[in-house]
């Protein structure tokens, strides 16, 4: 359906269409014509949804936060789990993966060569030399916020310390490239190409995605994509940069008992940082991290 000149913007603003955003409409089609895939309406968030995205992240960023402050050798995952959800409540938010399709935790702790979606328990426990991803998703006044870090536990292999180091970097490198009017492939392939000049590869299977309304929205962010390729960034998009690296080869397998927890076939370290962002008129403002 068509919407007319003088009706109210689909936005929610109350303005006028032709006074908000018909030209950002006019430009979409543009590039639509061009043959890109463009972001649908709905995953573009209003002014006050960013706002609450915000407040959201800001609470996602404390238990972050909390969780640096406490880990350490001897702890175990599970009292990461603990910490989590103490926190959330304390906060007056609720943790997104419990049970999210199942998921039977809080939060998402992946150590060494486990990628991603590992799930907390009483029997891992941090020893020194240890690499821990910490991915934490945040549900505050119907808001979601999702961001995750790497922590070192102790003295580590320099190896390891500088995987983690290089991931962090490779997410800036990314960062970089966001600005509205480009490509989700621009910034996909920065990353790639980043971590393909340090000898590590990036994991094809799983991606970023959108975020704030719903946990995981269109779109699916890859960070093995070509420049000029993938979807049109535009104001108002929301969504991840959190790319999986390997210090080995590329190739992942999933825990067949737990059907969650993602760890690289060779055995090799991975480490994954993870920011949430809103796509701004000139480039991007963070939202959790
Ligand atoms: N936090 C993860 C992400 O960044 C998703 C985890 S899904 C869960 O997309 F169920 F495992 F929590
Ligand atoms: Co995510």
């Amino acid at each position: 359906m068509q919407i007319g000149r003088n009706d109210p913007c689909w936005c929610g603003s109350g303005k006028k269409y032709k006074s908000c955003h018909l030209a950002f409409d006019q430009k979409i089609d543009t590039f639509r014509d061009g043959g890109h895939i463009v972001p649908p309406h709905k995953i573009i968030k209003t002014k006050a949804d960013i706002e609450g995205i915000r407040e959201s992240g800001k609470r996602n960023i404390a238990i972050l936060d909390y969780v640096a402050e406490r880990i350490k050798a001897g702890v175990s995952t599970q009292e990461i789990d603990d910490w989590v959800a103490e926190k959330t409540k304390e906060l007056g938010a609720i943790a997104a993966p419990l049970n999210y399709e199942g998921f039977p935790k809080s939060v998402c702790t992946s150590i060494n060569d486990q990628v991603c979606h590992g799930i907390p328990s009483g029997d891992d426990i941090l020893k020194e030399g240890d690499i821990i991803n910490v991915d934490c998703s945040t549900i505050y006044n119907g808001y979601i916020s999702d961001s995750s870090r790497m922590f070192m536990i102790g003295k580590v292999d320099p190896k390891a310390e500088k995987l983690v180091a290089d991931v962090k970097e490779a997410v800036e490198v990314g960062l970089r490239e966001v600005r509205p009017w480009r490509f989700l492939g621009d910034m996909g392939s920065a990353i790639n190409e980043f971590c393909k000049s340090k000898g590590y590869t990036v994991v094809k299977e799983i991606g970023g995605h959108g975020c704030g309304i719903e946990f995981h929205e269109e779109p699916w962010v890859s960070y093995v994509s070509k420049p000029g390729t993938e979807m049109l960034m535009v104001p108002g998009m929301c969504f991840t940069i959190e790319p999986m690296v390997n210090a080995g080869k590329s190739d992942i397998y999933e825990d067949a008992d737990n059907g969650w927890t993602i760890y690289t076939e060779d055995g090799s370290l991975s480490a994954q940082w993870e920011v949430q962002l809103v796509v701004t008129e000139d480039g991007y403002d963070i939202l959790s991290y």
